[in-house]
């Protein structure tokens, strides 16, 4: 039996007539900006994560990009961004006219190294800094990362494209960050039927700012105070994501199990299952092993000979790549990234696996590393 890297077609009983009916009455009063699904999906989202302001955009991308705009942040300025993370982090500091440098990874967490952070600090004087909660739980060191900034007045800017659903400390993680994001790409844990988007955050004025710079900078329909573009998420994503919510719950607790059901039944081996660190509970976005290359590579063609898909996020460090080129002011490292992301594998996670489907690639990890 083959088992797909990731499934999103297995909804729940009812949902796609739901969604249907939806696509049919929106269609029909031709509802396809803003409107009661957006304000709907903003004001659940704000009380679900506990925090006092949500603006939907176009995609995850676009609300870093809006985010770091908001914040003033622009050309001349320096952006701390982590050295694993997906590319879009490092691209939205570029794409505001702004300098990344980049910070080592720890290998513990996926987080970024705190001391290569602080280092950072000191020799870069960056007027804001990026993490990225990736994987399904944030960085152990969060308190620390998020005080450290405040200490050092560097405005911290949290890509949480990746973790709807975590708690940290038994919150939201999303709760306490001065401002944060995250994407609704339809493989996120809260995905749309497209591209889609949010920023969240406790100020009201940066709320504003990130509202009108996402559309066109009006301050009114024919009046400019500033110049943004246009991020508006669409009223059907909004709509799909409002469906959606009706069934996250479900969702997450079988991503969890999934998760969970690895960590179990992987042990022992010579490969590491990636745990959530202390305080955390995971939203189960992805599995995450370690193991070295060799290894890594012989299990790579086992699973393939078996149908079972497999995935590696992420390969590379960003300050590897080639389109840093011109843009990288610094990679603060202890050249653990390019480390890390070398043994990195994932194997299947998404909601609403089977028992079958886990006891299948449990069955060829165990025989190919045993
Ligand atoms: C960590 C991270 N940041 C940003 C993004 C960008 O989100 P989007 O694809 O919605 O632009 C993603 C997802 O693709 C992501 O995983």
């Amino acid at each position: 039996m083959g088992v797909p890297f990731i499934d999103l077609k297995r909804f729940e009983s009812g949902f796609l007539d739901r969604w249907i009916e939806k696509v049919t009455a929106m269609s029909g009063t031709a509802s396809f900006i803003g409107g009661p699904e957006v304000a709907k999906l903003e004001a659940s989202l704000s009380e679900r994560l506990g925090v006092s302001h949500t603006v939907s955009c176009a995609n995850g991308t676009d609300a870093l990009q809006l985010a770091l705009r908001a914040m003033g942040v622009g050309a001349g300025d320096v952006v701390l961004v982590p050295d694993v993370t997906f590319w879009a982090t490092f691209e939205a500091v570029v794409n505001v006219g702004a300098s990344p440098v980049t910070v080592d990874v720890d290998m513990t967490d996926g987080g970024v190294d705190l001391a290569a952070f602080a280092k950072a600090i000191d020799d870069h004087a960056p007027k804001a800094a990026m993490v990225a909660h990736l994987y399904g739980w944030g960085s152990a060191q969060l308190k620390a990362i998020r005080q450290l900034c405040q200490d050092r007045k560097v405005m911290l800017l949290e890509d949480g494209a990746q973790c709807y659903g975590v708690e940290f400390d038994g919150k939201s993680i999303y709760r306490d960050a001065y401002i944060s994001t995250t994407s609704f790409y339809p493989a996120k844990v809260l995905g749309a039927a497209g591209d889609g988007g949010a920023v969240f955050t406790n100020d009201a004025a940066l709320a504003d700012k990130v509202r009108q710079l996402g559309n066109h900078g009006r301050t009114q329909h024919y009046g400019y105070g500033s110049v943004g573009w246009n991020s508006r998420m669409d009223s059907l994503q909004a709509a799909f994501v409002n469906l959606s919510l009706d069934y996250i719950e479900q969702r997450l607790a079988s991503r969890r199990q999934s998760a969970d059901y690895y960590r179990q039944h992987l042990r022992g081996l010579p490969l590491r299952v990636m745990d959530a660190p202390a305080g955390y509970l995971e939203n189960g976005y992805c599995n995450v092993c370690h193991l070295d290359a060799p290894r890594r590579g012989t299990l790579e063609a086992a699973l393939k000979a078996e149908g079972i898909g497999f995935g590696n996020i992420y390969p590379g460090a960003m300050s590897a790549q080639p389109g840093t080129e011109g843009y990288l002011r610094a990679a603060v490292t202890n050249g653990r990234a390019t480390e890390y992301c070398s043994t990195v594998l994932n194997l299947p996670l998404f909601p609403y696996m089977t028992a079958a489907e886990l006891e299948t690639v449990v069955a060829v990890v165990k025989k190919t590393l045993a």
